[in-house]
């Protein structure tokens, strides 16, 4: 049974912080950071709000379900969801039970999954595993992340790359094309590079060790893997498939990166749709937020083939190939 997205949904924030916002309370300007990320703005929780991660999931995943209910699913169908953050609101339980509850569907299964930015491509090709094997047919796939709760703005060179945001999308097996290849994912890779580890890192968040939530960041050698190892999955995959795509929906973590797997790839740039300007990056949350607005816009549609390629902490990247 082959999957095809039903229904998407995003959140963010209401509060937008600006570079200039920025720029009052650390050593950094509007200039620096446009040209060397592409952020203009990103929106952030105000740090007293509460439970931020499942009011992010909870809000895209509702906007998701609203239209897959358009299209005829009723919310009791689906089965399973999946959550991929790296910052939860609790260590447990895990945000997809919460989801659950609050959604409406409390006897789904449900859990969370950890791959920083490239998390939502995990849960993403979770699901549609699942979907595959006949074992669930409607599956909430979530990618949420509050990265405001581990930033540290003494630090510019870490602190001005985040936003905080969630995307939803919902997942639905179609029996119409079993055995064919007319819809769903066509093909997936999915790497890891754990030797490179400590190059984007988090300490624990567990109270009794000492340097909880700190991000650390060799930001060249983040940047470099990208480019040299994004195009290199992408090729593959689309080697595999035998087919060229419409779209390459990348991880939203620095224009440049994005510009330069373009040129690495010999795609011209109106093929990489990117908002990346507007919402920093979200971690998990940066490819469903942008299909999401792909989607409602109309630029998407039906038929179209996408690659989705998320990249980061692990190091780790994956790439999945989609007929819509
Ligand atoms: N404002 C002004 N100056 C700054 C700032 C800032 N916000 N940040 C750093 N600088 C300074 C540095 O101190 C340095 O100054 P120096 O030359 O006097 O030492 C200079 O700017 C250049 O710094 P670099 O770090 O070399 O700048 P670079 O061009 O590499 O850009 C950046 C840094 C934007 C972080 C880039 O490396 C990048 O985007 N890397 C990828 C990051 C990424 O994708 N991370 C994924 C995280 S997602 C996840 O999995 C959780």
């Amino acid at each position: 049974m082959f999957s095809r997205i039903i229904g998407t949904g995003a959140f963010v924030p209401e509060k937008t912080v600006t570079n200039d916002d920025l720029a009052r309370i650390m050593d950094t300007n509007d200039e620096w950071i446009r040209s060397r990320t592409g952020i203009r703005e990103r929106h952030l929780f105000e740090e007293d709000a509460k439970d931020k991660t499942q009011t992010a999931a909870i809000k895209a995943s509702e906007r998701a379900l609203v239209m897959a209910e358009e299209k005829g699913l009723k919310r009791s169908d689906i089965e399973l969801i999946i959550v991929a953050t790296c910052t939860p609101d609790h260590a447990f339980p895990a945000t997809a039970c919460v989801l659950a509850d609050r959604l409406g569907i409390g006897s789904a299964a449900a859990f969370d999954l950890s791959l920083a930015c490239t998390g939502f491509l995990a849960a993403f090709s979770t699901a549609s595993a699942y979907i595959g094997s006949g074992m669930y047919k409607n599956v909430l796939v979530v990618g949420v992340d509050v990265m405001s709760k581990l930033l540290d703005f003494g630090d510019r060179s870490t602190s001005i790359l985040f936003g905080d945001g969630a995307g939803a999308v919902v997942l639905s097996g179609d029996e119409r094309f079993r055995g064919s290849c007319e819809s769903g994912v066509l093909g997936s890779i999915m790497r890891s590079d754990g030797s490179r580890a400590g190059v984007l890192s988090c300490d624990s968040i567990y109270k009794n060790e000492d340097r909880g939530g700190v991000l650390h960041m060799d930001g060249r050698a983040v940047f470099e893997f990208a480019v040299r190892e994004v195009p290199k999955l992408i090729k593959e995959l689309c080697e595999g498939v035998g087919s060229v795509p419409s779209y390459y929906i990348l991880h939203q973590a620095n224009y440049r990166i994005i510009e330069a797997v373009a040129k690495r790839l010999r795609e011209p740039m109106d093929k990489f749709p990117y908002n990346i300007d507007r919402f920093a990056n979200t971690t998990a949350a940066t490819i469903p937020i942008l299909l999401d607005e792909l989607f409602r816009s109309g630029r998407l549609r039906e038929g179209d083939e996408v690659v989705l390629s998320g990249f980061g902490a692990g190091l780790s990247l994956g790439a999945i190939y989609l007929r819509l």
